[in-house]
């Protein structure tokens, strides 16, 4: 099984992702957090990367290609992947289909998260994490019960994306429109591509996508 998740920022890919895991025993791959990793350990790629990414804009598929290539040489992607966020670009999608094709595999499904424009600035400006236990709160939707303290494992380490403002969230969603969304097509010429309403409430969103996964279930 190799999923491919597609949907603007917000959609609740990660969120998504990290069930199937779970559930499926796939590895999730989200080039964001593997761009994150870089830019926390200074390499090239990650000073590249960096400001790209605060100001909202796509990082070159070259740095993207060859980050996702040397952690799909890894063994533990023989289970099966779950691309969250990957690919964004065509051509990303042809790398993917070469990458795949030379392991004899190939996608399997790719979900198409269908969600509305202006809900989705408002899900991800506000949003923030606890840095010990990796809960998510929310400015406006998911406060922490006591102010500064995480209601999971009582820290106070709290942390914001960079690129989690109004601003860039903006743009965020104009790439994903002008680069990303023409990939809805490519999945869809393939006979693997499915629309999963993603305004609906995350456990529902779990069930279609399991149906999707695991018609049987
Ligand atoms: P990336 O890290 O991929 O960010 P993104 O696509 O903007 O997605 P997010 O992580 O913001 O949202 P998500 O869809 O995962 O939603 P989540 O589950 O968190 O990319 C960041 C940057 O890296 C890019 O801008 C780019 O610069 C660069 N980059 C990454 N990959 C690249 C690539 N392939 N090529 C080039 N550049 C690349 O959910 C969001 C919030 O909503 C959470 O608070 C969650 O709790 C809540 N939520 C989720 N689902 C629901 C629901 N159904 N109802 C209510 N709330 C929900
Ligand atoms: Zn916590």
């Amino acid at each position: 099984t190799n999923l491919v998740l597609l949907g603007p920022p917000g959609a609740g890919k990660g969120t998504q992702a990290r069930r199937l895991e779970e559930r499926f025993g796939l590895v999730q791959l989200s080039t964001g957090d593997l761009l994150r990793a870089a830019v926390a350990q200074g390499t090239e790629a990650g000073l590249a990367a960096k400001a790209v990414m605060e100001r909202g804009d796509l990082v070159s598929d070259e740095i993207v290609i060859a980050i996702l290539r040397d952690r799909m040489a890894r063994d533990d992607c023989r289970a099966g992947v779950i691309f969250d966020g990957f690919p964004r670009t065509a051509a990303q999608a042809e790398a993917l289909d070469a990458l795949l094709a030379e392991a004899g595999g190939a996608i399997t499904a790719a979900i198409s998260l269908e969600v509305d424009d202006a809900a989705m600035v408002e899900r991800v400006s506000g949003r923030f994490t606890c840095a010990s236990c990796g809960e998510g709160y929310h400015d406006r939707f998911k406060r922490p019960a006591a102010e500064d303290i995480c209601d999971n494992c009582g820290s106070s380490d709290f942390r914001r994306r960079p690129d989690d403002n109004a601003e860039t969230v903006a743009q965020r969603l104009r790439a994903y429109h002008a680069q990303t969304a023409p990939l809805i097509a490519h999945y869809d010429a393939k006979g693997v591509l499915t629309g999963v309403d993603a305004m609906a409430p995350i456990d529902a969103v779990s069930e279609s996508l399991t149906a999707i996964v695991d018609p049987a279930t």
